[in-house]
């Protein structure tokens, strides 16, 4: 069964959405090159909790290894779940950065990715891509929708500028787990899939590369790195789907309800 989140559950939902935005910006400033991703994770775990809230990805464990950290942060060819340690940021760095909390009982989960200066044009192009890759598939989060217009909007329009779309891995439901049915994957086709009704609230989370889609796990059992080696980025909103359209949780300045964007 597909949980449907409504009134006082949404209302929890929306604080810990917020919280999470407040943390991303405060991390986001922070960033700079020098700084060790395990002093980012430091911070990033200090703010969630002197927001109220608990880390949600220190400890997980779908498998055999618990993660270890409080944030993901996946550097140039690392796709996602990146571990923090010693590794220090550098210039031109492409830095994806992935937040989870719980709070209330609820969870939020949230990307970004940031390109160090001096950036190579080609990253910039593939961090505005998957950007508006994000935006293009939340404006397909409406009642009436399925999850395959999700995944069609958004593995359409990143195809067409010439990157590779990850299949391998996808997007989630959420709410008092982190990942909860349904899968919203970055491809699909339009009309399929589990339709989309108010109250649903999802993760909606692209991540795509200069390259080919393919991956594989490096042996830390967590480090996501594209199999060529291209680069990747990675952009995740938790979206609550009202009777009014999409309304972004993990963000500071709600746009609650944006109209359906025409093509
Ligand atoms: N935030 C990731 C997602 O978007 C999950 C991270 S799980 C962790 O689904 F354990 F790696 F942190
Ligand atoms: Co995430
Ligand atoms: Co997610």
């Amino acid at each position: 069964m597909i949980a449907v989140r409504e009134g006082w559950e949404l209302d929890v939902m929306r604080s810990a959405g917020r919280k999470l935005a407040e943390v991303v910006e405060r991390v986001r400033e922070a960033i700079a090159v020098g700084i060790t991703t395990k002093e980012i994770d430091q911070l990033t775990e200090a703010t969630i909790l002197a927001l109220g809230a608990k880390p949600a990805f220190k400890g997980y464990k779908p498998g055999k290894v618990p993660y270890p950290a409080s944030i993901c942060i996946s550097v140039n060819e690392q796709v996602v779940h990146g571990v923090p340690g010693k590794r220090r940021i550098r210039e031109g760095d492409l830095v994806s950065l992935d937040f989870g909390l719980v709070y209330g009982g609820y969870y939020a989960d949230t990307a970004v990715t940031v390109l160090m200066p001096p950036g190579d044009p080609l990253d910039q192009a593939l961090l505005d891509g998957t950007q508006e890759a994000l935006r293009i598939g939340i404006a397909e989060a409406r009642n009436g929708k399925r999850v395959g217009d999700i995944g069609f909007a958004v593995e359409s329009y990143v195809t067409a500028l010439g990157f590779g779309v990850v299949t391998d891995m996808v997007g989630h439901g959420i709410g008092r787990r982190m990942h909860e049915e349904p899968s919203v994957p970055n491809y699909g086709k339009k009309s399929t899939g589990v339709p989309l009704v108010p109250g649903m609230v999802i993760a909606i989370e692209p991540m795509i590369t200069r390259g080919g889609g393919a991956i594989r796990t490096l042996g830390d059992h967590w480090t996501v790195v594209t199999s060529d080696g291209s680069r990747s980025a990675h952009f995740e909103h938790t979206v609550a789907i009202t009777p009014r359209g999409p309304e972004i949780l993990t963000t500071l300045d709600p746009v609650p309800f944006p109209q359906p964007t025409i093509r």
